[in-house]
């Protein structure tokens, strides 16, 4: 393992204890006790949890009043149910996007989305004790032309249940997010876009 990578991946650990901790305190606060391993859950078993949440989810992440994810819930969701992250803090999460980027998962080599192109991910944790409480929500936007050199015009955000702002390469702390982008370099030629898993995939 190269040096950067391994910096890298210490911070993205680093970055998603945090997380961790500040989910724990909300779940000491109402009650529980947080627990570290998740659950495993079948497809249906993972709609029907996300149903349950997802309106709290979104009031939730309203709180932080950013315009660019308002909807996000009506936009196409690109994954058949939600799925276990290992790169997003070990959360069942979605693959949302917004209708500039109708290209996702078929993007050619070289091609870049248009300015104004959002991807929402939000995230449920279950843990394998079946608890169950919103996650936090990752969020890519397409900025203008050079309006961000340093991410290739991404801009990354992190909104926590509650509605906190956590980490935003366009904000106050945007060390936070620098992280983000650093993994996501490993897709440069796909504009830095991964895509669902195969195996979640919604097949046409
Ligand atoms: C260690 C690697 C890694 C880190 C760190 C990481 N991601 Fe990702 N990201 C991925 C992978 C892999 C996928 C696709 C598979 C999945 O959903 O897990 C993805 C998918 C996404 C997507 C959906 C669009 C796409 O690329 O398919 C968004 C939005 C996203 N990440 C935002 C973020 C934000 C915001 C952060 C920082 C808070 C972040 N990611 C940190 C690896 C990472």
């Amino acid at each position: 393992m190269n040096t950067i990578f391994r910096a890298v991946t210490i911070l993205a650990m680093a970055h998603i204890m945090i997380l961790d901790a500040a989910i724990a305190q909300e779940t000491v606060e109402s009650g529980h006790i947080a627990v570290e391993t998740p659950a495993t859950l079948s497809p249906d078993e993972a709609n029907q949890i996300y149903d349950e949440l997802r309106k709290r989810m979104s009031t939730g992440y309203a709180i932080a009043g950013l315009p660019i994810i308002k909807d996000y819930q009506f936009w196409k969701r690109y994954n058949s149910s939600p799925y276990l992250s290992a790169t997003h803090g070990q959360r069942f999460v979605n693959n949302f996007a917004n209708t500039k980027a109708s290209t996702y998962g078929k993007l050619k080599s070289g091609e870049v989305y248009p300015e104004g192109t959002v991807f929402a991910k939000d995230t449920v944790t279950v843990t394998s004790e079946n608890k169950i409480f919103p996650g936090a929500i990752f969020i890519m936007e397409k900025l203008a032309k050079d309006a961000n050199p340093e991410t290739a015009d991404w801009r990354y955000v992190t909104v926590l249940p509650d509605g906190t702002l956590f980490g935003d390469t366009t904000g106050a702390e945007p060390e936070l997010a620098q992280y983000c982008h650093a993994c996501h370099q490993a897709k440069a030629k796909e504009d830095y876009v991964f895509y669902v898993p195969e195996e979640f995939q919604i097949k046409n």
